[in-house]
């Protein structure tokens, strides 16, 4: 039995070689021993303010990306959560039995409602009880998230073992992991902020479906140092971060790549590392223009994924319900 593997993706913001890098790659490897469940948390992005038009087009967006970079139908689902509307249903049993004292601790609703000060809502603070469903409606063993999530799924954790300890086993607890951060690629721009959705400042972000042009001339003006060597060093965190990237898309050795740079410029360096870049995104890329050429094509392989993972969530649901008494 391979582990089941529950991943959320916010369909917010454009998808950049920080995500491709340090995450979307490894899940395109994982999906030979796991079994992974990509949702596409259109639920959660509405808790602060959108732009219908945009998050439609973006929710596809994701969508084609994780395909284009070789997530398979055959291997793992993906597939949109409001397309499920038993995550919406299990969240309102949750909320019935998440004592609202475990709620105010929550340290990202803190933040964020201080940020959106104007208009918090409702669905804002009860958005890590919509993450405790859409874990535990898959008999979920692994979530892997970063830091600023741990918190979200131990909450799912105690959810489940209070449901349990009220009602018998019924949800499995699910295990969380952080993942070891293999790369963490910084802002073009300024080496010391990491590379961020939500951090668009011009020249500090290459996007995936970013033109050739566009990453010639961003890498062209990345910030490095006065120094002149090529080296792996942290201390100069702009030459590092590029020869990070150079690394993980050619796949060469760090002794090789300082071997080959060693008495050379910055501006030769960064002329190849712009190539390196356009051919490495090129064959995603053309994938992705094959796979939205027809403009229901990445609908029919959601519709896929879910039809595969409904069955479960409606288990789930059903179990849950009997056990409370609904119906
Ligand atoms: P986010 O864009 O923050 O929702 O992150 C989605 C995934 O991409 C997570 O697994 C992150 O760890 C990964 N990720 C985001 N930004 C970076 C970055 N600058 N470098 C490496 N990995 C990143
Ligand atoms: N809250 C997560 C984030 O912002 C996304 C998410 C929603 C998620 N549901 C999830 C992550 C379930 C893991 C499991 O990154």
């Amino acid at each position: 039995m391979k582990k089941r593997v529950f991943s959320g993706i916010q369909p917010t913001g454009d998808i950049h070689i920080g995500n491709y890098l340090g995450a979307i790659r490894n899940w395109v490897l994982s999906q030979v021993e796991l079994d992974n469940i990509f949702c596409i948390v259109d639920l959660h992005a509405i808790t602060v303010s959108q732009d219908p038009g945009v998050l439609k087009v973006k929710i596809r967006e994701v969508a084609g990306l994780l395909f284009a970079a070789g997530i398979n139908t055959a291997e793992s689902a993906v597939f949109i959560q409001s397309h499920i509307p038993a995550h919406s249903e299990l969240t309102w049993i949750l909320n019935c039995f998440t004592p609202m004292g475990w709620m105010r601790r929550m340290t990202q609703f803190k933040e964020k409602s201080q940020r959106h000060k104007e208009e918090v809502s409702v669905g804002l603070f009860d958005y890590p009880v919509l993450m405790a469903a859409d874990i535990l409606l898959y008999d979920t063993d692994v979530v892997p998230v970063g830091e600023d999530q741990k918190q979200h799924v131990e909450l799912a954790r105690d959810i489940a073992q209070r449901f349990n300890f009220i009602f018998g086993e019924t949800l499995k607890v699910p295990e969380v992991t952080i993942p070891e951060v293999g790369a963490r690629i910084m802002g073009l721009d300024d080496p010391t902020q990491k590379m961020s959705k939500s951090e668009d400042g011009p020249g500090r972000v290459i996007y995936l479906l970013d033109s050739p042009d566009d990453i010639r001339s961003k890498i062209k003006r990345a910030t490095t140092d006065s120094r002149r060597e090529i080296r792996f060093d942290e201390s100069r965190p702009g030459i590092c971060n590029l020869l990070v990237i150079y690394e993980l898309f050619t796949g060469l050795g760090r002794t090789e790549i300082e071997a080959r740079w060693e008495g050379k410029g910055y501006g030769d360096f960064k002329r190849e590392l712009a190539e390196v870049v356009v051919e490495g995104l090129s064959p995603l890329q053309s994938r992705y223009r094959e796979l939205t050429a027809d403009s229901t094509y990445i609908d029919s392989l959601l519709a896929e994924g879910m039809r595969r993972i409904l069955p479960i969530a409606e288990k789930t649901l059903a179990a849950v319900k009997d056990k409370v008494g609904l119906g």
